[in-house]
């Protein structure tokens, strides 16, 4: 793992799990570039972490996104992995609309899937570009459990989280079909399961109830176990030296492994690998 990483986008690291991989990666002496919306929380963290960077925008600001990135690779060439881990997550009832908004919905699709493809778009060329060099360079997104196994609760966030999902897949399609050096490049998909955090701080309860009171609902996986675990799979290198295709912990190891066991394989038959 030490070697793969140098220097590290993450993108939504402002609290949860993303700030959990900043304090993480930082500890392991890496470069840590970390952004998001909320300032003063970059600004505390930079405080306290000697060196780290921050750059604050909105990923679903759709027109602020290729300004960024460009100005983020002109300050760091070297740039070797971009996290996308930004997301955000409503609950509501398609059945009544008087429990949502047209504007919220459209920003929690282009929050979770419309910023993170444009994301991937942009990042791509110089991460490729790195990799046909010799480099070895990643690309992280963060999905969900719930992109394999939707919940009625979230009606936007399971199927945004499924559309990363599937995109991680075909990134790894199109450079199978590339050249022999985008083998440098790999592309890891992040599936947390139910992790506690302050992701769903406006509806816990709410969810809670509709699944039968806190002794029958889902636990949430205490952040720093989960982070321990994320940590134990990324330094489970492949014996080419690649990062593991998926980090899944918990639920999100369940449904890595029954993906790997159905679909992976109708795929194969195709001459296809993801
Ligand atoms: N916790 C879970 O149970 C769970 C399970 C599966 C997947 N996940 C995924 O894990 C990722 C991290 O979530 P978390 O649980 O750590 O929740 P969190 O504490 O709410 O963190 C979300 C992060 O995303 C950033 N973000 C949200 N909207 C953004 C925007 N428009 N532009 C830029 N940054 C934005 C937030 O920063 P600002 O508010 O400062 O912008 C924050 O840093 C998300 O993609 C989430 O969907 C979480």
């Amino acid at each position: 793992m030490t070697s793969r990483i140098n220097t590290i986008l993450i993108i939504g690291a402002t609290s949860g799990i993303g700030e959990a991989l900043v304090r993480r990666f930082h500890s392991l002496g890496k470069k840590v570039i970390a952004t998001g919306r909320r300032k003063d929380r970059l600004d505390a963290l930079a405080q306290e972490l000697q060196d780290l960077d921050t750059r604050q925008f909105d990923i679903a600001d759709l027109t602020c996104l290729a300004p960024n990135v460009d100005s983020i690779l002109k300050d760091y060439p070297r740039l070797d992995t971009v996290m996308i881990n930004a997301g955000v997550q409503r609950s509501y009832s398609m059945l009544d609309p008087s429990t949502s908004d047209p504007e919220v919905i459209i920003n929690e699709i282009n929050t979770n899937l419309t910023g993170p493809s444009l994301l991937v778009r942009l990042f791509i060329p110089h991460l490729l570009e790195l990799a046909k060099a010799g480099d070895k360079t990643n690309l992280f997104v963060t999905t969900s459990s719930l992109a394999y196994v939707p919940l009625p609760f979230y009606p936007t966030y399971c199927p945004s989280k499924a559309g990363v999902h599937t995109l991680a897949k075909v990134l790894r399609q199109e450079l199978s079909f590339g050249p022999k050096e985008a083998k440098n490049l790999n592309i890891v998909e992040i599936i947390p399961p139910y992790v506690d955090t302050g992701l769903d701080d406006a509806h816990r309860d709410h969810v809670t109830n509709l699944q039968g009171g806190p002794e029958k609902a889902f636990p949430a996986m205490p952040l720093k176990e989960y982070m321990d675990k994320v940590f134990e799979t990324l330094e489970q290198l492949d014996q080419d030296g690649s990062f593991k295709r998926e980090i899944g912990v918990g639920l999100g190891k369940v449904v890595e492994e029954t993906w790997r066991g159905s679909f992976e394989k109708v795929l194969e038959q195709m001459g296809v690998t993801s």
